[in-house]
């Protein structure tokens, strides 16, 4: 029988390349990925912990399946990834959920196919969150979404523990993986006709810690592998970027003149109390021997507003850091209290109310600086990769510069997968419009 499997997933980066490894242990079950949840066997929510709207999100969408399940009593429904590794979440799935049938944690994805093997026969609430961080399970087989760009983890878990995140508690300490697999993985995705290779970790450069091979050795081999056209990483945490990763970012054509580098705030008591590890102070010194290896690199940043504590005057220190910057991309979030972090019993000294007020003027500057940066763009020649039609326009193609700037142009689906040359007619706030320059 052909089986069918749906998967959506939330979050990060690393739960999109988690769930293309539950789409290749399932292929090998005899289940193929299908778009429409109506017309699966199996249906799989990977879910994200890191901020409540995320989790309140996956909630609905687990309720919604219940009326599916009625109707097609043999349908496999399992929810994992983040939310489930979270103290009482799998209890509150099998309570209210009960047409739910697996759930699973990020430290239990190398046994997907057994758990829907037993899902498949008589069984009860199938359950395995187990906490067993430190485990690293090569070999899994991997189908990769379609595209140009491949995703390759380098290393699992998170030992930062910023007051905020859940992402250490979820995710587990950290591991990094050999660097023999990493550069045989890269090496079958460029095989594949991948062209970018994305390398993914929570702190990229704390990859290799205790061992001789740092991040920038091993993005220099990654830089080396024979059909790689474009490389990335993230993320990058600023207290232990290195000058040697400047260094051979700035030294490879092939290395993307890109970095994200995620500030949180641009207040020095915020930041101590988050423990982020770096002054603000500290930080501008990076950035500018950042551009001072590579003037023409883009940045991007995360930024959280409303950090309990954080008063009104310290979030001008975060919009002061913003104009210093100048940052191409911000993402900005609403701090979200996450149970079981030392953050969650701290208190807060502005309302919620001012907090919403800061945040939007927190966007009204980033996209003035935005459209600013983006207008500087007008007329220049850029090497752009295709990689593919636009959603909404079926003539149009996008792909992204170096610096990973949208880009939409008209032109042929040929180009797809390559690397053309593009002037920019008309840059906007968050991309850019061109065509083809011959
Ligand atoms: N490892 C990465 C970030 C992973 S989480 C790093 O250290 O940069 C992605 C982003 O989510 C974080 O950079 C932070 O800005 C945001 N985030 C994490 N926890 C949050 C919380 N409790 N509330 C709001 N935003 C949060
Ligand atoms: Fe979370 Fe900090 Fe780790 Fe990033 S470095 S995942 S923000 S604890
Ligand atoms: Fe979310 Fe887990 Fe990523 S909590 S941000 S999916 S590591």
């Amino acid at each position: 029988m052909n089986k069918k499997i749906y998967i959506e997933t939330y979050g990060c980066q690393q739960n999109v390349s988690d769930s293309e490894k539950i789409a290749g242990m399932a292929s090998e079950i005899g289940y193929t990925l299908c778009e429409d949840k109506a017309e699966a066997d199996l249906i799989v929510y990977n879910t994200c912990a890191v901020r409540e709207n995320a989790e309140l999100k996956v909630y609905g969408n687990i309720g919604a399946l219940k009326g599916l399940k009625r109707a097609k009593p043999h349908l496999i429904i399992a929810v994992c990834g983040c939310m489930m590794q979270e103290a009482n979440v799998a209890d509150r799935i099998k309570r209210v959920y009960k047409h739910v049938d697996i759930v699973f944690g990020t430290h239990a994805l190398h046994k997907f196919k057994d758990l829907v093997r037993q899902a498949e026969g008589e069984h009860d609430f199938i359950v395995d969150v187990e906490d067993i961080s430190g485990e690293i399970h090569e070999g899994l087989p991997i189908k990769r979404n379609e595209g140009v760009c491949a995703s390759v983890s380098i290393m699992y878990g998170c030992n930062n523990f910023c007051t905020y995140c859940i992402v250490p508690y979820v995710r587990g300490r950290e591991r990094s993986r050999r660097k023999e697999d990493i550069i045989a993985e890269v090496r079958t995705a460029a095989q594949q006709g991948y062209k970018e290779i994305m390398l993914l970790g929570q702190n990229v450069n704390s990859y290799g810690k205790g061992t001789d091979v740092s991040f920038a050795k091993l993005l220099d081999e990654v830089a080396g592998v024979e059909g790689v056209e474009r490389i990335r990483f993230m993320t990058s945490h600023p207290k232990d970027i290195s000058e040697e990763l400047l260094l051979v970012m700035s030294r490879h054509d092939n290395i993307c003149k890109q970095l994200h580098l995620p500030v949180q705030c641009g207040n020095n008591r915020v930041l101590k109390t988050m423990n982020r590890g770096y002054t603000r102070e500290k930080y501008f010194t990076l950035i500018d021997k950042a551009r001072e290896y590579m003037p023409d690199i883009t940045i991007s940043t995360d930024i959280i507003v409303g950090f309990p504590g954080e008063t009104n005057e310290e979030f001008e220190d975060t919009i002061d850091l913003l104009e210093r910057v100048r940052y191409d991309t911000v993402f900005s979030f609403i701090y979200s209290k996450r149970a079981g972090t030392p953050a969650a019993t701290m208190e807060d000294v502005i309302s919620p109310e001012e907090k919403k007020e800061n945040f939007n003027r927190l966007l009204e500057v980033q996209n003035r600086i935005c459209a600013e940066i983006n207008s500087t763009y007008k007329d220049k020649i850029l090497p752009v990769l295709v990689e593919g039609e636009s959603k909404t326009d079926a003539d149009t193609l996008t792909g992204r510069t170096d610096g990973g700037k949208l880009v939409h142009f008209k032109g042929d689906a040929a180009l797809i997968g390559k690397i053309v040359n593009i002037k920019i007619t008309e840059p906007k706030t968050w991309s850019l419009m061109g065509e083809v320059y011959e």
